[in-house]
């Protein structure tokens, strides 16, 4: 299951599923409104049957059935009509909740990696989106506006008879009484077959983007066995919660047929001494049909409702915990400072820190080069630089501003961002660079193309830079992915821009290239960060900030921590940083 931390705001907020069901009320309210008409207009059947039998067929008058049989059609059709009406109005009502929440649902899946792990693939807001409104789209809601008349019809059974009247009273408790069950038996079970789902999901999800290492390794096999388990676990889960619904709906139908010859037989005992007419018993019996209609709807939908309340609950802790941005006061683009004070960082759903307390400061025109050991926390440290993870402890400052009270759009401009694991979107090499920004400005998609070093490379692609890249467009190499993404994080000419690893796969001209840009980011007066494996990316520039196990060993002119850091009595970093201080000292 999910966890994460709750929102910053003071006040509790309310979640915007509250607040869309509750923009919804109008339409319920209509909704329920038309269910009250319909409810009446339903005994239409019921009291043409008793017109017949106690006034038509005794007086034997033919003008009285043509009268009785035109206003009867007339309610009949009224009810088609009304009963169309609300069904459309449900639908509605669905699609308007699904307007009202699908941006922040959207939001809330893209926010949630980056605040918490789950063990699911991530899209369960989606799917729980998806499920509230089909259920208020289905006749499931109108089953439960119908449930409050139930009462009504009872009152009718009763004035027909007081034997009646107990009897589809004791008819309807049974009823209740076999939903109440389900909900109990079933509630644990749904809930587990939703989780075991969600793993079920990001395993195959999972496998299917390690499609090659599968195959390569002849691991494929092993992995279906891992995916018939867990799908296993799924479809046990669900199969109990399928076996007790089923179970208790046969009961259902069964009872409801009992009482239907319950109520006729009370009927026939009735008019056998002579305290009703024999009219009576067929009304009443149709009576209670519809008495017991909306429960049986009510047993037939429960497991919908059941999983559609679920879905609210999930959607609402999720919405209300990620609350809602506090609109920041737009800033002037920032152009003189970048500072980091005492930062540590966390990575979600870990307790730990993976960097401790770590503070520099740069100025407009300098370029930092993050060295030290795999695993020593240089990425981590990257994406809370940008922005990604927000620090546990510290405070990150564009021009004095911390990081969280810029408005987040605006501070993506000034930000530049090449993470280590370069993935591209569906889209076309264009969209991509100007980061799918509505109305992109051709130079600066150029001018960022040229900056990296890739609009030759682009050119030769089969549609330059119309090329159709991502899963459904053409692939490109690692090095031609990681020199457009490099392109993207310089596209507008932000003030800050980051690089993780951006050499790792590049040759010798990608490389200079890099130098270049990374140059030309210091001169327009830009702060450049390049975390660095590689001597090749620390050429460009003059500052080194060594981290091992998390912490900054050293921060300084390149130089002079180079020095330092190659010391024998450091010798974890020596062999990281050896190269690169050979070739930048030269
Ligand atoms: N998304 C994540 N969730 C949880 N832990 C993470 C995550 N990313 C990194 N870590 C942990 O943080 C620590 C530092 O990882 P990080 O990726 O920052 O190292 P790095 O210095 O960039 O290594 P490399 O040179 O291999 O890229 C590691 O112990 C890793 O397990
Ligand atoms: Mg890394």
């Amino acid at each position: 299951m999910l966890s994460f931390s709750p929102t910053r705001n003071g006040t509790p907020p309310r979640s915007p599923i509250a607040a869309a069901l509750a923009a919804c009320r109008g339409g319920f309210l209509a909704v329920a409104l038309f269910s009250g008409v319909l409810t009446v207009l339903v005994l239409t059947g019921s009291l043409f049957m008793l017109q017949i039998y106690d006034r038509v067929l005794p007086s034997r008058s033919v003008p009285t059935l043509v009268a009785l049989v035109v206003l009867v059609a007339a309610l009949y059709s009224f009810q088609g009509v009304l009963d169309a009406i609300r069904g459309r109005m449900l639908v509605r009502v669905g699609a308007a909740l699904d307007k009202e929440a699908g941006g922040h649902t959207y939001e809330a899946v893209v926010q949630l990696p980056l605040r918490t792990r789950s063990d699911s693939d991530g899209l369960q807001p989606v799917r729980d989106l998806d499920q509230l409104r089909s259920f208020l789209s289905s006749t499931g809601p109108t089953a439960l506006f119908d449930l409050p008349w139930i009462p009504l019809y009872l009152g009718l059974c009763f004035i027909f008879h007081v034997w009646i009247g107990v009897t589809a009273l004791v008819g309807a408790s049974l009823l209740v009484a076999l939903t109440l069950l389900t909900e109990a038996l079933t509630r644990a079970p749904a809930r587990t077959a939703v989780g075991f789902g969600a793993s079920r999901l990001a395993l195959a999800g999972a496998s299917r983007r390690n499609a090659e290492v599968l195959q390569a390794m002849g691991m494929a096999g092993r992995l279906a066995a891992r995916w018939t388990e867990v799908n296993g676990r799924y479809v046990g889960a669900h199969q109990q919660a399928s076996d007790v619904a089923v179970g208790l709906g046969a009961a259902t139908r069964a009872l409801r047929m009992m009482l239907q010859s319950a109520v006729l037989a009370v009927g026939a005992y009735l008019v056998i001494h002579q305290e009703a007419t024999a009219g009576i018993i067929i009304a009443s019996s149709i009576l209670m049909t519809r008495a017991l209609a909306p429960v049986e709807l009510a047993v037939a939908n429960w497991k919908s409702f059941i999983a559609a309340r679920e879905s609210r609950r999930r959607l609402s802790d999720l919405l209300t915990a990620f609350g809602h941005q506090e609109a920041a006061m737009p800033l002037p683009p920032p152009n003189e400072s970048f500072s980091v004070e005492t930062i540590s960082v966390v990575p979600p759903g870990l307790h730990k820190p993976v960097v401790a307390d770590v503070t520099f400061q740069l100025r407009s025109g300098q370029g930092l080069g993050i060295i030290g050991p795999s695993a020593s926390g240089k990425s981590s440290l990257a994406r809370a630089l940008v922005g990604i993870w927000r620090p546990a402890r510290g405070k990150i400052r564009l021009d004095g501003a911390a990081l969280e009270q810029w408005v987040p759009e605006e501070l993506g401009r000034h930000i530049g961002y090449l993470p280590q694991d370069v993935e591209l979107f569906d889209g076309t090499v264009a969209e991509n660079i100007a980061r799918f920004e509505p109305e992109p400005d051709s130079q600066a998609i150029i001018a960022a193309a040229r900056a990296a070093g890739v609009h030759e490379l682009i050119l030769r692609l089969p549609d330059g830079y119309g090329s159709k890249i991502g899963e459904s467009g053409m692939a490109l190499s690692a090095g031609q992915r990681q020199r457009i993404a490099l392109a993207r994080a310089l596209y507008g000419d932000p003030f800050l821009v980051v690089l993780d690893e951006p050499n790792a796969n590049l040759d010798a001209e990608g490389e200079e290239a890099l130098t270049q840009a990374i140059l030309a980011v210091r001169q327009h007066g830009g702060i450049v960060i390049v975390v660095a494996h590689r001597r090749g990316a620390l050429v460009g520039v003059d500052q080194v900030l060594a981290m091992a196990n998390g912490q900054a060993c050293a921060f300084g002119p390149k130089q002079e921590v180079l020095r330092k850091v190659l010391q024998p009595a450091r010798p974890n970093l020596r062999p990281i940083v050896a190269a690169g201080a050979e070739r930048t000292a030269s």
